[in-house]
């Protein structure tokens, strides 16, 4: 059963926690990305978890492989359940981020990949050294690359998650932004797709922000969305 990750992106502590109380019992998983964690620190990842919410932590770590490995244990410390980390750090960086969640038990931190981000196209990776593949192979060739790394799952669109979920083993996670139930404004999303598609794709979490944030009934708007992921 997938599970809806809500993302607080906003820029205070008190408005996070303020639309987390909005959106009530229905969901159980938010992200706190760079905005929100730049502004306010782990004390908001502290208050999620003193609700009783899972985290995924959006840091996108990219370092040498122990400042990595030293981050996601400080993630872990903090309760955080998911953590991405940029799968270009190369083998040794993922292997060791995902030492030090293995640190954690069953209930420590998900090591996520990001493979490409969705804002570059082929110029952009011409730019940055990666010449001869497309994004969309870039994409397929990095997702394996952190899988067979120690990654246990990857960030990406719901373009990508059918052919990834059908390339990767059993149990990789395929974690989803771009998620718009139908009818519902775009915002700046170009590659969207319906909660439904997603989780019949193969998506394991999907990541929903203005959709409910910006809902005029943020609990109604999210139990639509889990209707719709559940009725696959
Ligand atoms: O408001 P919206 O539903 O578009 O929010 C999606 C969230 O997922 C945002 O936090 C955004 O930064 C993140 N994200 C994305 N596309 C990616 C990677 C992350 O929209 N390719």
């Amino acid at each position: 059963m997938a599970e809806l990750i809500v993302a607080l992106d906003v820029q205070t502590r008190a408005e996070a926690i303020e639309k987390v109380e909005a959106i009530g019992d229905g969901v159980g998983f938010y992200k706190v990305g760079m905005e929100l964690f730049t502004a306010e620190g782990p004390d908001v990842v502290r208050a999620l978890k003193d609700l009783g919410k899972k985290v995924f932590l959006d840091l996108k770590f990219h370092d040498i492989p122990r400042t990595v490995e030293r981050a996601v244990r400080s993630g872990g410390k903090l309760g955080a359940d998911l953590i991405t980390i940029h799968s270009t750090g190369a083998k040794e960086m993922i292997r060791m981020a995902r030492l030090a969640a293995d640190e954690f038990g069953s209930d420590g931190p998900r090591i996520l990949a990001v493979t490409v981000l969705t804002s570059l196209d082929q110029s952009d990776l011409a730019d940055v050294g990666v010449a001869g593949r497309t994004p969309a192979e870039q994409v397929q060739a990095m997702a394996r690359f952190a899988i067979d790394n120690g990654a246990h799952g990857v960030v990406c669109s719901p373009r990508e998650v059918g052919s990834l979920s059908r390339a990767l083993p059993f149990g990789t996670l395929f974690v989803t932004p771009g998620v718009r139930p139908a009818g519902a404004e775009t915002g700046d999303q170009k590659r969207v797709a319906t909660p439904a598609d997603a989780v019949r794709d193969g998506a394991t979490h999907l990541v929903v922000g203005r959709p409910i944030l910006a809902a005029g009934d943020p609990p109604e708007a999210a139990r639509r969305i889990l209707a719709e992921m559940a009725s696959v």
